[in-house]
């Protein structure tokens, strides 16, 4: 079998999980690309990484290169994977961009896809014809307790892996990508027609964004106070944030619908987030009568803690970071692009609006976002 060179993009908890889950398989060669020093520095003492199992198992792994080069980490690979948040995406495709072979297929990806990484990377990569664009809906596993260069849990696997790729490539390419990806995570991998699949899957950005906008947006709670302690997630979810995130989900697929009647494309696939949701936990989920029950009783979801920083001002009790991902991605790079898709086929999605208007005052304006890269004529280019 032909070694198949992969390199990871992000040293964060996918990152090192994918690495020491590939590590596992023979014939694969890993290079882990971070931008953390530390990691590299464990490797040179050759610390292995360590993946600490559901079962109460441990893998251990070193890959085969780290580094905080990208030329070193990308230069001869056949696979590359980004693993960082969608508002890093645009830098490290950047940096690993003129480093990719211009002389053999590369196939350039995100795990996570969603945000619409297929117009980014089209956008960063339009003069390399040989690279094919791609992503996976979601990541593989959870996975959480990063200690960097050490070890990180893995938390429950997705038993399907749904990937896509930009509109441009060909059948070739796409089942290439298959048999690679398939060789990673085995035969659970299924392609999909259209990235639209990705990119109009309900997800963080509605459920982030809802939670917080009824938590502190100006009809909640907790508008312009301080919490006492850190609050969950989910647990603790305000009915306000449940009711605007259905809302959201409507919207969503509404958009959908609207997108898929004029463009012609089948987007039967993606469900509503509830829907999603009860799939994805079933047993797990206490009480499905509402959205609100769905979050608040699902056993997966106990525990997470929201975004939170101390009040400053020496005043004691906590705030919502502004500076979070729950903003930075989820609102940016998420949020903003579904209102402009929904702006481009003139239809009106005034929840989702509403709590993006709100978001980006809450998170001081807007820094960069996924309007950055998002096609200026689209739907008319695709
Ligand atoms: N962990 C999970 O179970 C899980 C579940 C669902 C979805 N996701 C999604 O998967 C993606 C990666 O998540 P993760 O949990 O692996 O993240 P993570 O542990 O926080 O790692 C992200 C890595 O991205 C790099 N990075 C570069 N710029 C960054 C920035 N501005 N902010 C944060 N990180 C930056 C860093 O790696 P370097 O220092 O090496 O550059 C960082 O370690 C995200 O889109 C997340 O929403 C993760």
């Amino acid at each position: 079998m032909n070694v198949l060179k992969v390199a990871i993009c992000g040293g964060g908890r996918t990152g090192h999980l994918n690495a020491i889950l590939f590590k596992q398989l023979p014939d694969v060669q890993v290079s882990l690309f971070t931008s953390n020093q530390d990691i590299v520095d464990h490797h040179a003492r050759q610390i292995p990484m360590q993946a600490l199992m559901p079962d109460g198992s441990t893998l251990s792994a070193r890959p085969d290169r780290v580094t905080v080069e990208a030329k070193v980490a990308v230069e001869d690979a056949d696979l590359v994977i980004i693993t960082v948040p969608a508002h890093a995406r645009p830098q490290v495709l950047q940096e690993i961009a003129p480093h990719l072979s211009t002389t053999k297929p590369v196939y350039v990806g995100a795990i996570p896809g969603f945000c619409g990484f297929d117009w980014l990377a089209q956008a960063t990569l339009a003069d390399k014809p040989n690279l094919v664009i791609w992503g996976m809906k979601d990541v593989p596993h959870t996975a959480f307790d990063l200690k960097p260069g050490r070890s990180v849990k893995m938390g429950g696997g997705k038993s399907q892996l749904y990937v896509a790729t930009h509109a441009r490539e060909t059948q070739a390419s796409r089942q290439q990508l298959q048999q690679m990806l398939s060789r990673l995570y085995g035969p659970c991998v299924t392609l999909l027609d259209h990235y639209l699949e990705i990119t109009l899957t309900p997800g963080n950005p509605i459920m982030h964004s809802s939670v917080i906008y009824g938590l502190i947006g100006p009809y909640g709670q907790w508008h312009r106070k301080i919490f006492p302690q850190r609050l969950c997630w989910w647990t603790e979810c305000p009915e306000l944030g449940a009711y605007f995130l259905e809302r959201m989900d409507e919207e969503s697929q509404n958009l959908c619908a609207v997108i898929s009647q004029r463009m012609g494309v089948d987007l039967s696939s993606v469900k509503s987030l509830k829907q999603e949701i009860v799939e994805a936990y079933g047993e797990q989920i206490r009480d499905r009568s509402s959205m609100l029950s769905i979050l608040r009783t699902n056993r997966a979801y106990n525990d997470i803690l929201a975004p939170m920083v101390p009040a400053d001002g020496n005043r004691p009790g906590y705030v919502i970071e502004r500076q979070s991902r729950a903003f930075n991605e989820d609102v940016a790079y998420g949020l903003v692009l579904l209102v402009e898709m929904a702006k481009r086929f003139e239809l009106k999605v005034p929840y989702i609006e509403e709590v993006l208007q709100w978001s980006i005052a809450y998170m001081e304006g807007l820094r960069d976002s996924a309007l950055d890269y998002f096609p200026t004529h689209w739907p008319r280019s695709a």
